[in-house]
């Protein structure tokens, strides 16, 4: 049961991811930064927010949107400086939230003075944080293609060796094998920890464990290389690497740690999130893979409300009550859910809510990406130039090499781009949605003017108002026991465009979604209590029969 494990602090808690670039400018140089975050801490808290995951601020060219770091040690001054993250550590305790960084530890920057000092003696101590090859004429070590394209091997500047990096070449993949390296990632956890942070989020870890010796796979598109997915399905051990930084570093704290994690055995689950799990959490990335191709993003189909509904069962049952997924409808790398999850022309004030709604009373714990909580939607993209981000810029190329049109190859990656969640935050109708006073650094959804943070806040109907109270829901005294510990029980599986669950602990709550523009009616078993949440102000009832009109959700005591 349930009820049994021991608590953790983070259990009961509600998640908020800040992508630092384009949350709030304080300065107008177009940018987000530190003091902008501190200035929109009172907003979080209105909203309910306790865990906020800051996505990388560190010192880092950018090349990744600080993907890659240069020095885990400081702040870019892009986003700040020191003393403004002290402040933010120290005002959200004020406020009694908790603050997580981003460890980013697969790789860092080719601009990391452990890259550099690698260039500068290969064969030295540096050297051995990488992953470096002899180069040899006419052939690369091994035949992977990197998540951005092209091979994963680069010449290493001045010498007569090549690097392996299977993101972006400016991401050098660090050692993991040799303990040297790992040292290195402990004292830099341990580090932020004794600053006051409550956690991590850790990026990409699945990549740390390469299968050794390094060889080819079979190549699987025409460019002659194979996805790290080959690979990667061959590389044993990886547990006693997180296993070691679990016990080095965030078992110490009693920090929260949320993993980046694909492609897990159902057995492994146990080991990455049971009681001694190497993390606390990790995502439910269920939905955000439905779908996807080994073609590329311009092959991908798209999601149906009966998939969407099939994929989070899936993983709730996957997991029971092994331990808390992280459930999210989006993120930094993902389009915006309510353009995804909703099909096309019908994503609306209610469908948004009905959205919010289903995947928050999931079991587990609810992560909202900055933005979502006002539903937030893809940003409709002219041209290619428009982009920054360089995995759509691949994925263009990849559209294009396909055979596509220059025309179809924009539409087709244009619904996965990561800069549809890019765009600067809707803060209000004001120029640059109130996100800066200077030039935004990626354009604004020009549909500010009617979705925007400012309209919303107040407002009793808005989407925000909506998530304000789902998260209501999860701190009330009466029903939190339920909404976060209660065990996960579908119902009426089978019926189209229904979504609908029970959470049952010591209450007995069920959520109903008709995941449709059309009415559809359903027979309640038993009678309920009472509504504790309806997105429309009525419902259509007749004895047990209830008729839910367009996207309309609700949570039922019974
Ligand atoms: C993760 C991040 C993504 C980044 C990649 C490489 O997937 O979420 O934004 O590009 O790792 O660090
Ligand atoms: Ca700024």
């Amino acid at each position: 049961m349930a009820n049994n494990r021991i608590k953790k602090w983070w259990h009961d808690k509600v998640a908020y991811q800040i992508y630092p670039k384009s949350f709030c400018d304080s300065n107008g140089d177009g940018i987000g930064d530190i003091p902008g975050i501190i200035s929109k801490l009172d907003y979080l808290k209105d909203l309910g927010v306790d865990i906020i995951w800051l996505s990388p601020c560190y010192c880092s060219p950018l090349a990744d949107e600080g993907y890659d770091i240069s020095d885990y040690y400081s702040i870019d001054p892009r986003f700040g400086t020191m003393e403004d993250m002290d402040s933010l550590l120290a005002e959200a305790k004020k406020r009694g939230m908790y603050i997580l960084m981003d460890l980013v530890v697969n790789h860092c920057s080719d601009e990391h003075e452990w890259f550099k000092k690698a260039c500068e003696d290969p064969d030295g101590k540096y050297g051995g944080f990488f992953y470096l090859r002899d180069k040899k004429d006419g052939e690369l070590p091994t035949n992977w293609r990197s998540y951005f394209g092209g091979p994963v091997w680069e010449d290493l500047p001045g010498t007569d060796k090549q690097y392996l990096h299977v993101f972006h070449k400016k991401q050098p993949d660090l050692n993991w094998e040799n303990p040297t390296v790992r040292e290195e990632v402990y004292k830099n956890i341990n580090w932020w920890l004794d600053k006051g942070l409550s956690g991590f989020r850790i990026d990409a870890i699945i990549n740390i464990k390469k299968a050794l010796p390094l060889r080819n796979y079979e190549p699987d598109r025409a460019d002659g290389l194979c996805s790290i997915q080959a690979m990667l399905k061959e590389a044993k051990g990886i547990g006693e690497f997180l296993g070691e930084m679990r016990d080095r570093t965030f078992k110490k704290y009693d920090a929260f740690s949320v993993g980046e994690v694909f492609n897990e055995k159902p057995e492994e689950i146990p080991d990455f999130i049971g009681e001694n799990g190497y993390f606390s959490s990790m995502f439910d990335f269920n939905e955000t893979i439905f779908g996807s191709s080994d073609k590329g993003w311009y092959d991908a189909k798209p999601i149906t409300p009966d998939d969407y509904k099939r994929c989070c069962f899936e993983s709730q049952a996957k997991i029971g009550d092994i331990g808390f997924l992280s459930n999210i409808i989006e993120n930094h790398d993902e389009p915006r859910g309510v353009s995804r999850y909703i099909p096309e022309g019908e994503c609306c004030t209610q469908s948004k809510k009905l959205l919010a709604a289903l995947n928050f009373m999931l079991r587990g714990l609810p992560f909202i990406y900055q933005g979502q909580e006002i539903g937030m939607e893809n940003v409709p993209f002219s041209s290619i130039d428009e982009v920054d981000d360089i995995s759509t810029l691949d994925e263009y190329q990849v559209a294009l090499n396909a055979g596509l049109s220059p025309e179809d190859a924009l539409n087709a990656v244009a619904k996965y781009s990561r800069d549809n969640a890019r765009t600067p935050m809707q803060w209000s109708d004001g120029a640059n949605a109130g996100f800066t006073t200077g030039t935004p650094w990626l354009k604004v959804n020009p549909n500010f003017t009617t979705i925007n943070a400012a309209a919303q806040t107040g407002d009793p109907d808005s989407v925000r108002s909506f998530y304000q109270k789902l998260i209501a829901l999860r701190k009330h005294p009466e029903y939190k026991e339920t909404v976060v510990y209660g065990a996960f029980e579908p119902v009426w599986e089978d019926t189209h465009n229904l979504m609908a669950y029970y959470r049952k602990g010591d209450k007995n709550l069920l959520v109903i979604g008709n995941y449709q523009m059309a009415e559809q009616t359903i027979t309640l078993p038993s009678s309920y209590k009472r509504i504790l949440l309806n997105n429309y102000h009525d419902l259509k009832e007749n004895g047990a029969e209830l008729t839910l009109k367009a996207y309309q959700v609700l949570i039922l005591e019974m």
